[in-house]
């Protein structure tokens, strides 16, 4: 059997999505014919008001959740009439999830956890620490790999669950809020991470709440009351609005050419005002 995918066929296609919860007076709906085409290595970041649809979509998409009604078709295959068990295949193979609250199994200890993954995709027990550890590394974490949970600070039980959600190198990664919990610096960690996946050719869907963080975006979408209100390809970030000392922790790393712009128009700014200062000091 040939499974290959047209590399034409977009990863995900929605086509009029509802969700309602409740019955009776008490329903109302969350998604509200939402249509939706993304395609293969788009980094999507989706923003909007906080009860407009946003978790509610990235559950429906990664298959955690199923809709009332409308069309999903993931690699050109219509999911809605698939078992909960082949939900969870596609799950294992495809998706990574990186939720904000992620809550890591409190038995196990970090590099068993982050490990996890590979064991429903039934990878050897050397090989998955192998795995497991190298991710953690990613993540400053090394130190950490035999601790339990609960002896992790948030940030750390955050990079973690982030590493486990990583370690099976998903083609489709689901964030929900990503860097919520984190300062600045543990959160860029975090989006570098995600835009090396995205430059891999995966297709990234990640909500956020911080307008700085869609700089890492091919596509910003933000949505109003359980619909797609504006959808915007090559989003130009305003460049006074990106701080370029917290952007990248690597110092061995090139600038980005938005990085460049920036410190250029910064520049060119100082100038500007060193000379209308030298103007206004003269007699
Ligand atoms: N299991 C549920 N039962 C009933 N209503 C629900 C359920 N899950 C979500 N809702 C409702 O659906 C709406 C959308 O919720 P959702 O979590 O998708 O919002 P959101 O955009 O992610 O918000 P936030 O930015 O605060 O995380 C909310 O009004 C919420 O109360
Ligand atoms: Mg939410």
């Amino acid at each position: 059997m040939n499974n290959a995918v047209d590399p034409t066929t977009p990863v995900i296609a929605l086509h009029g999505l509802t969700k309602r919860y409740g019955i009776g007076d008490a329903e109302h709906t969350v998604l509200d014919g939402v249509d939706l085409t993304i395609k293969k290595g788009e980094f999507i970041a989706i923003m909007g008001p906080s009860g407009c649809g946003k978790t509610t979509l990235l559950n429906i998409l990664g298959l955690l959740d199923r809709s009332n009604g409308g069309d999903y078709k993931l690699n050109g295959k219509s999911v809605d009439s698939l078992s909960s068990a082949a939900h969870a295949r596609i799950r294992s193979d495809q998706v990574g999830f990186v939720f904000q609250n992620f809550n890591l199994v409190p038995r196990l200890n970090v590099i068993e956890n982050v490990a996890l993954p590979l064991t429903y995709r039934g990878v050897r027990k050397t090989k998955r620490l192998q795995a497991a550890s190298k991710m953690l590394a990613t993540f400053h974490l090394s130190e950490r790999e035999y601790y339990m949970p609960w002896q992790l600070s948030g940030g750390q039980t955050q990079r973690v669950a982030i590493a486990r959600a990583l370690v099976n190198d998903p083609s489709i990664v689901l964030a929900d809020e990503p860097t919520g919990n984190l300062d600045s610096r543990s959160s860029h960690v975090i989006m570098e991470e995600l835009s090396d996946i995205h430059k891999r050719g995966n297709t990234i869907i990640m909500v956020t709440h911080n307008p700085s963080l869609t700089t890492y975006a091919s596509r910003v979408i933000t949505m109003l009351d359980g619909r797609i209100d504006t959808d915007t390809k090559d989003p130009r970030a305003p460049i006074n609005q990106i701080d370029t000392t917290k952007r990248r922790l690597d110092s061995h790393s090139e600038p980005t050419k938005t990085e460049e712009k920036a410190k250029k128009v910064s520049k060119k700014s100082t100038k500007t005002k060193s000379k209308s200062t030298r103007k206004g000091t003269k007699k």
